[in-house]
């Protein structure tokens, strides 16, 4: 709907809007080739363009369909055009054309020539990423032309994620699909879902059926406002949907701590057995599972089987942060019985940085959220075999606010402006945690002030894009990032993204 009426607003602009030598047949692209966010790895410009017209075909063999169907989508909201997908391009055909090559799965290469624009990969989400580029390439407004050249590229880190909380409040499918649509256009290949919290439980889980009849009830979630779970049928609708945009879903129950919701529903899940009151406020660190009692593993045992069930994926996020109801010891030895059931039920654990207090996250990944440069216990952790993924709360927490004026958000972790979630490198941020150890990026979006898909867009962007270019591109550059950034705001405005215009950006339109 919101697209619709973008391509309607643009049509509806006088002609004489467009600058006249846009009209002529070798009309310069209003587009530079280096323009997209996250910036490639090799950038060639060589003066020719391409210009996609209503006759233009996409070429794809049968294997690489599912792409072709996202850029006829793509070019449609663009330009209006219905492309026709074929097997082969007739002779002289004008034709975008997909072909599968032996280069990595994510990598891809995209050649732009005066006849045509061909998008090279050795998977499919390699070409999926050259069909993101393409669409930064086409400009807002008729002529449809691309600028000439080659963009090779590839990733830095093979995870880029962002996380999303449906725990303190609910967000719906609809809003959840509206998120992937526009992180899956920055190279963004991970969602995390934070499916339960003290204050709501967002799962359907069959064998414990009063999760989410109770903890998923009306006036569930902060502030007693919302309320909603997903059921199974709408958990698979979202792994497929997300998939279709080569976006792995990472499910993740909150646990030994922030299960206040969990125990309303089954006090048999605290250690005296009475149940506490529902909780709509945004305290943490106050409930946690009784990790003497059997019915804790067998509880958590169940959740993580119909979990890994459900999931394609292969990581199982176990939460683990902010545990202070737990003694470390307890702590300890619930990481060292949880952590491996993981694995039981074919994957692998993932959980946020307190996991590396016990010996059996060697083999997990453990994401880190803390804001300081040294961490000797995760250190420690990764050098017997821990992999980490960076969230750094002072840098890619999307839910800080921007400044003291941002009427959204927290500030514990301090005000994150763009060039904050823009200058610093996964590489090296934390001592003792190398390069080699670092698996990727993910921006975590935390819903305690966040209602509507309006507060994720406006949290969301443009800071998410600054962590995709992180999690992406060889090196940073802030200037040409904020180059980027500026001309790239009118696209989130056509599509109806109301994103927050940062001082630090001279925002084009
Ligand atoms: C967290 O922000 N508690 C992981």
């Amino acid at each position: 709907m919101r697209n619709r009426l973008a391509v309607l607003l643009v049509c509806a602009l006088p002609l004489t809007l467009v600058p006249a030598p846009a009209l002529a047949g070798g009309a310069p692209p209003a587009v530079a080739l280096g323009s997209v966010i996250p910036a490639p790895v090799e950038v060639r410009a060589d003066g020719t363009s391409f210009r996609v017209t209503p006759r233009t075909v996409v070429v794809a063999p049968a294997s690489a369909r599912p792409v072709a169907d996202r850029l006829v989508e793509a070019v449609r909201e663009a330009t209006g055009y219905r492309l026709a997908v074929v097997r082969h391009a007739p002779r002289h055909a004008s034709a975008i054309t997909l072909a599968p090559d032996r280069s990595g799965g994510e990598d891809y290469q995209l050649s732009v020539g005066r006849k045509g624009v061909t998008i090279r990969s050795g998977g499919n989400s390699g070409l999926f990423n050259g069909v993101q580029t393409l669409r930064q390439l086409l400009p807002l407004e008729a002529p449809w032309i691309v600028a000439g050249g080659t963009i090779v590229d590839r990733p830095r880190f093979a995870y880029r994620g962002v996380h999303l909380d449906l725990a303190r409040h609910y967000h719906t499918p609809d809003e959840v699909k509206q998120y992937i649509d526009e992180i899956s256009q920055f190279k963004v290949n991970h969602l995390h879902l934070h499916l339960s919290d003290d204050q709501g439980w967002r799962i359907q889980i069959d064998s414990w059926p009063r999760l989410t009849s109770v903890g998923g009830a009306a006036g569930t979630g902060v502030d007693g406002v919302g309320g909603g779970f997903l059921t199974k049928a709408q958990y698979r609708d979202l792994v497929r949907y997300a998939a279709a945009r080569f976006v792995t879903i990472v499910p993740e129950i909150d646990m030994p701590g922030h299960v206040n919701a969990a125990q309303v529903a089954y006090p048999e899940l605290t250690c005296d057995g009475v149940a506490p009151p529902p909780r709509t406020d945004t305290a943490v660190g106050y409930s946690s599972l009784c990790i003497g009692k059997e019915v804790t593993y067998q509880f958590v045992e169940d959740v993580i089987r119909e979990l890994a069930a459900l999931t394609p994926g292969p990581l199982i996020h176990i939460g683990g942060d902010e545990a202070h109801a737990t003694s470390q010891a307890d702590y300890v030895a619930f990481q060292q019985r949880v952590l491996p059931l993981v694995g039981k039920y074919g994957k692998k654990a993932y959980g946020w940085n307190e996991i590396t207090q016990a010996p059996a996250s060697h083999t997990a990944i453990a994401q880190y959220w803390n804001t300081g440069r040294t961490d000797p216990t995760l250190a420690a952790a990764v050098a017997a075999g821990t992999k980490v993924i960076m969230s750094p709360a002072n840098r890619a927490y999307l839910d800080m606010k921007y400044d003291p004026s941002t009427r959204l958000g927290l500030s514990w972790a301090g005000y994150i402006e763009v060039r904050t979630a823009y200058d610093w490198d996964p590489g090296t941020h934390v001592a003792g945690v190398p390069e080699s150890a670092v698996l990727g990026v993910e921006a975590p979006l935390w819903s305690e002030t966040l209602r509507s898909i309006e507060d994720i867009e406006f949290m969301a962007f443009p800071r998410l894009t600054a962590i995709a270019e992180v999690g992406w591109s060889p090196s940073r550059d802030w200037e040409s990032f904020r180059t980027r950034l500026g001309a790239y705001g009118p696209r989130w405005t056509a599509r109806g993204v109301g994103f927050y215009p940062s001082p630090q950006i001279d925002w084009a339109g």
